[in-house]
């Protein structure tokens, strides 16, 4: 990959950064095709998350970046526009820069989510789920199931207000679902989802009671590395069907990249 003053820069905005996977695979992609434009890493605390976006919104270079941990929430409430799907969950992981300098927001996260299960064999349609995590990736997850026609959706999060919040909101948009906040959650789920930053760190344990993982139910976690978490040892020891955050991350680049990159990806 040859670096110059063409180059058009691609960013992904987390904190922490050093475990992101990002970076590695769009360049290789962009290398494949022979793209002038590299991807790396900016890492910016919530604290100063403001100041970096005015910064990233005047740097004419900049095609667009990936809004990851824990930007996402607060990503949609500073870009100038925002997709629809972002419009509806609240949460932005792609960000685009137009050439006057407007940053457009789009989620991609929840697509990612139900086309990776698909892809893995598991239709939502119908599914009793039981969704751990009310931030940004929980966010997207829960409204594309909601579109995807999961049957019903228990939410529970560390800070049960914002399980409520999001509860609340998919119940106003999907009036027919079966979507609430729980303090523990139900057994019987057909689909687990942990969409939680827990497993991120040695020693995490699990976002819900081990019991409610049923024998024939699938459990998918939306982080990627590091693996097995104590979540996959989980599923396994009740003979549930565990997938980690990979298929998730596959389903949604292409979109991603479009929404990023539209002269090359759409
Ligand atoms: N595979 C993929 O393509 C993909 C894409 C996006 C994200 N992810 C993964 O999804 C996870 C969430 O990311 P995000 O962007 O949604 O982050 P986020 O917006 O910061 O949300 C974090 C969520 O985790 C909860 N949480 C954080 N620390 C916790 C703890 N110690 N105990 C219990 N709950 C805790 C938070 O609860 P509170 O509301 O109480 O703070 C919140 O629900 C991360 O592991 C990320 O790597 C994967």
């Amino acid at each position: 990959m040859q670096i110059s003053g063409t180059t058009r820069l691609v960013g992904l905005l987390a904190d922490p950064i050093a475990q992101v996977r990002t970076p590695q695979a769009f360049n290789a992609l962009f290398a494949e095709r022979g793209l002038d434009a590299v991807t790396v890493g900016l890492h910016a605390a919530a604290e100063g998350l403001a100041e970096a976006w005015r910064g990233l919104a005047r740097l004419g270079n900049l095609a667009g970046f990936v809004v990851s941990i824990p930007h996402k929430l607060d990503a949609a409430r500073l870009c100038d526009a925002l997709g629809p799907r972002a419009r509806l969950a609240g949460t932005v992981n792609a960000v685009r820069r137009e050439p006057d300098g407007r940053l457009v927001g789009e989620t991609f996260d929840g697509e990612g989510f139900v086309t990776g299960l698909r892809a893995e064999g598991f239709d939502p349609a119908g599914a009793r789920v039981l969704l751990a995590g009310a931030g940004g990736a929980a966010a997207s997850i829960a409204f594309a199931l909601a579109a995807a026609r999961a049957g019903s959706i228990d939410i529970v999060n560390r800070s049960p207000a914002r399980a409520k919040d999001l509860a609340g909101r998919i119940a106003a948009a999907c009036p027919r679902l079966a979507v609430k906040a729980s303090a523990t959650g139900r057994p019987g789920a057909d689909l687990v989802v942990n969409a939680t930053s827990l497993g991120l760190s040695p020693g995490d344990g699990l976002p819900f009671d081990a019991a409610l993982i049923g024998p024939g139910s699938w459990v998918a976690e939306a982080l990627i590395a590091p693996m097995p978490t104590a979540l996959a040892h989980a599923a396994a020891a009740r003979g549930a069907r565990h997938i980690d955050g990979r298929p998730m991350l596959n389903g949604q680049l292409m979109p991603l990249l479009g929404h990023i990159l539209p002269d090359h990806f759409a």
